[in-house]
This record gives C-alpha cells, sequence and structure tokens, in this order.
C-alpha cells in the first residue's frame, strides 16, 4: 500500500492529508457534542444515556484514528519537511512552525485526553475532569492549526465545514455554562467570554490572514517551497 501511495506521487498524500484533517475536526466537533450531552445527563427513552455514554466514546476514538492517519500522510508526504518528531513535540518544525506546532499542542491534549478516559477506573474523578476539560482548549487550537497550515481555507467547502463546526462547539460550549447558571460564576463567566473572544478574533483574523494575500510566505513556508510567481498568493501548493 505505502509503496503504491509513493508511487502515484506526493500529491495522493496530500489528498488524504487534507480530507483526514477535515474528518478529524469533525469528528471532534461531534464528539464535544456528545460530550456536553452526556454530562447534562439528557436522555430519552429513544436516547438512553448509555447509548450517549458509547456514541462519546466511539465517535472519540474514530477521531483519534483519524488524527493518526492525517499525521501520519503529512509525514510520509514528501512535498513538506514535517517530520513524526513536528508533529509531536510543538514548534520545531521548518514548516510553517508556529501553526503546524498548534497541530502537536491540539494532538498531545487530546491524546492525554483519551489515554486519561481509557483508564478513567483508574484515577480520581477530579483529576479525570480537569484533564477532560482540556478537550475545550485543543478544539480551538486544532481548528486554528486547520486555519494557519492548510491549503485549502479559500475553499468553499472547507470554511462552511470550519464555520459549522465552530457553531456546534460554541452551541455546546453556551449550554454547558448557561445550564446551572449562576453556581460556579467565575468560570462560567471565563467560559462565556473565552467562546466570545475567539469567535470575534476568527472574525476579525481570518480576512487578513490564511484568506489574506501571501499567507503561503507569512505563515512561514520555507522559501524553496514559494510559487515564484509574484502573483501567488496562498496555498504553497
Ligand atoms: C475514549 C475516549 C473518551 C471517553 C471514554 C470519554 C468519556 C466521557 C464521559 C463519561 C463524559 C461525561 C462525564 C460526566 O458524566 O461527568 C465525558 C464528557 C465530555 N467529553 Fe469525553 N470521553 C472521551 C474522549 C473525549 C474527546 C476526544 C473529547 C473532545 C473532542 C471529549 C469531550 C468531552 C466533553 C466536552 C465533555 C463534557 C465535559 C464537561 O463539560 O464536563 N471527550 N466524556
Amino acid at each position: 500500500m505505502t509503496s503504491l501511495l509513493a508511487a502515484s506521487g506526493p500529491s495522493l498524500y496530500w489528498y488524504l492529508t487534507r480530507s483526514t484533517g477535515a474528518m478529524a475536526l469533525l469528528l471532534l466537533t461531534i464528539a464535544i457534542a456528545l460530550g456536553v450531552i452526556d454530562v447534562q445527563r439528557w436522555s430519552t427513552p429513544r436516547w438512553p444515556r448509555f447509548l450517549v455514554d458509547s456514541l462519546h466514546r466511539n465517535v472519540s476514538l474514530l477521531a483519534m484514528l483519524f488524527l493518526v492517519l492525517h499525521i501520519l500522510t503529512s509525514v510520509l508526504d514528501s512535498f513538506a519537511p514535517i517530520g513524526l518528531a513536528d508533529t509531536i513535540i510543538p514548534f520545531i518544525g521548518s514548516y510553517r512552525p508556529f501553526w503546524l506546532g498548534l497541530g502537536a499542542v491540539a494532538f498531545d491534549l487530546i491524546l492525554a485526553v483519551i489515554i486519561t478516559s481509557l483508564l478513567r477506573q483508574r484515577m480520581g474523578f477530579a483529576t479525570w475532569r480537569a484533564i477532560h476539560w482540556l478537550t475545550y482548549a485543543s478544539w480551538p487550537i486544532a481548528l486554528l492549526h486547520g486555519f494557519g497550515t492548510g491549503s485549502d481555507v479559500k475553499s468553499t467547502w472547507l470554511l462552511l465545514l470550519s464555520i459549522g463546526c465552530t457553531a456546534v462547539v460554541v452551541g455546546a460550549v453556551l449550554t454547558r455554562v448557561l445550564a446551572g447558571w449562576p453556581a460556579n460564576l467565575r468560570l462560567r463567566s471565563a467560559a462565556l467570554g473565552g467562546a466570545g473572544a475567539f469567535s470575534l478574533f476568527l472574525l476579525l483574523w481570518l480576512p487578513n490572514g490564511p484568506l489574506g494575500s501571501e499567507w503561503a510566505r507569512r505563515s512561514g513556508t520555507p522559501s524553496s517551497l514559494l510559487p515564484h510567481s509574484h502573483l501567488s498568493t496562498s496555498g504553497g501548493r
């Protein structure tokens, strides 16, 4: 399989990297929505709690599988110089180091969440939950990584997917924060402020950032990989 992929050139890996990244984003979004449904103890006779529980677990594991495939295909793609270590240790790579580093941070956080969830019976609930709450940080970090590193940012399909997923996650955070208000007011206000600030940041940053001109150069693509035409504005491919 590997030699078949290699023989057909790097573009096949590139397609796989993009599609597995998009799938991982979608599945992580669904995992967060299901996690919030689970923690709110919402259930109906048709959707008993154990079903929500097991859906949340399995969607999370599937997301992890797509994340691993996303990482492996980006390393195997010979277009960009990305080593396996760059995908795990943040900010050490030579290809768009900051934005690739955000991907490594998100991956490490999600890995910690998955491992501690699989070992949940062996640890205290407070520790498990504190680590589980890292998911709320890992998701926006992963989204920024996608915007900053991806070569599809200007494609309508990816923009629509990103907007849809952002709406679902912001909705899930609002639901989680507002149910039970005003208990833990400080924590809930901070979460609310964080969700609002992140949405505002995206609106202000995207037009001049990844959707603006020269993003490939500004994001830290090695100059040897930049298209040499003065007309090129993005992508790096
Ligand atoms: C094997 C993997 C996982 C298992 C077994 C698991 C299990 C659980 C369980 C049992 C809850 C409900 C906790 C409660 O009843 O208080 C929960 C909540 C939650 N999970 Fe997971 N989870 C996993 C992975 C993930 C991943 C990868 C994400 C993020 C993408 C995620 C996001 C959430 C969220 C947002 C909540 C609500 C947390 C809160 O606000 O208190 N989970 N998870």
